[in-house]
């Protein structure tokens, strides 16, 4: 008689990113830390501003695996990329390419606090779309953190750890994004959809099992290179509406004292715009979170439709290809609504939909789109899994 035994998918990622180690360095790995992208139903825009979201992790991960050396220099592959870096604590590193500068930020925020005390290789690769707004680079940052924690036993917490995660992004790539991605890579759970509060950050963690209905992103497969400066002119705005608004009103601190009517004291059309958006974002978390209890989808994609409207016109962050992706998911029957998800300016649209509609809005969306853009799209479907972990072997 024998067991049948069957890998989770996961396991098999490991397995194999094991073996790639192995192959590249012939030496055995001592550490795998895997740790996902993420998606997020609701709640854009609205990290860095202290307010709230409903992101999970998605089955889709990065790997390293890794061993000591005898020496003290750090040598890391990245087979996504094609290329390697080594990395010698002490010595000054020039970054190359954008992987190579969130694992010297995280090596160096490490060493803040912690102590490399000795040299390691590493073997980085996985299954998370690059580019689609699913937060590879998060997932990055955050495998690389806990492979430190744990090979050098430091002490820090999860909190902690997606803090000196963001840090990297503030002080190595520029960008002065929230939390967002890499809390949701850390915390989530199997089966869940978490219900964030960045003020707090605190979660909780609601049913992602909606019986008939299903969550597909479909993928515009363009990313643009202003999506950054962008994203940093909108954290801009926002702060420049708060400090207006806090200088004018003395209940007003931070972003969540800001109501709606709060708002008419604004003169610039555009911050006003930009802080709508916040506050009724904000609102359709929790009005999501409530359409989600009562298994109401119509009302959750409604709730969508109106986010992916306020990010196109309010906070201004989508683009033509995402906004048609959302027309085009209009056309088909059993789609209760979706939204451009993520950054903007590229990645992936969002939609909720009936299962049995899921053929029919994959066939619609490939068609149109390629006949409007020239462009493939790619719609796929996703698993709400645990956060991410690095293990010990
Ligand atoms: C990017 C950032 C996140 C968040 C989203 C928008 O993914 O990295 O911090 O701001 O955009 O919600």
């Amino acid at each position: 008689m024998y067991t049948l035994f069957t890998m989770s998918e996961l396991e098999q990622l490991k397995a194999e990113n094991n073996a790639k180690f192995i192959g590249k360095y012939d030496q055995k790995p001592q550490f795998v830390s895997a740790a996902p992208g993420r998606i997020n139903i609701i709640g854009e825009h609205t990290d860095y501003n202290f307010g709230l979201s409903m992101p999970t992790a998605i089955n889709r991960w990065v790997i390293i695996s890794s061993a000591f050396r005898d020496d003290n220099e750090i040598h890391i592959s990245a087979e996504s990329f094609g290329t390697a870096m080594v990395f010698i604590p002490g010595k000054s590193f020039t970054p190359t390419e954008s992987w190579t500068k969130y694992v010297q930020g995280a090596l160096e925020i490490f060493q803040r606090t912690d102590k490399i005390t000795c040299g390691f290789n590493a073997y980085i690769w996985g299954n998370v779309p690059l580019g689609a707004g699913v937060s590879s680079s998060a997932a990055i940052e955050v495998a690389i953190m806990n492979l430190l924690r744990t090979a050098f036993k430091a002490q820090f917490d999860d909190v902690t750890l997606v803090k000196n995660c963001q840090k990297i992004e503030h002080e190595y790539l520029k960008v002065k994004s929230g939390l967002l991605d890499q809390y949701a890579s850390q915390f989530s759970k199997a089966g869940k959809m978490m219900i964030l509060d960045f003020k707090t950050l605190t979660h909780e963690y609601a049913d992602a099992d909606m019986g008939d209905w299903c969550w597909v992103l479909a993928n515009t497969k363009v990313k643009r290179e202003l999506a950054g400066s962008k994203y940093s002119e909108r954290v801009a705005e926002t702060q420049a509406g708060l400090n207006q608004l806090s200088e004018l009103n003395d209940h007003i601190e931070g972003f969540r004292d800001i109501a709606i009517a709060d708002l008419a004291f604004l003169k610039d059309d555009t911050i006003r715009k930009r802080l709508n958006h916040l506050l009724l974002e904000n609102q359709r978390v929790y009005d999501t979170a409530k359409a989600f209890k009562n298994k109401d989808m119509i009302e959750v994609g409604k709730l969508l439709l109106e986010g992916h409207y306020s990010l196109q016109n309010d906070y201004a962050v989508s683009c033509p290809e995402l906004d048609f992706l959302v027309e085009t998911g209009k056309k088909v029957e059993g789609w209760a609504g979706g939204r451009m998800m993520g950054g903007g300016f590229g990645g992936c649209t969002i939609n909720l939909l009936q299962k049995s509609s899921v053929a029919a809005f994959t066939a619609t969306i490939l068609k149109d789109y390629a006949a409007k853009f020239g462009i493939e799209s790619e719609v796929f479907a996703f698993d709400a899994v645990d956060g991410a972990k690095c293990d010990s072997l």
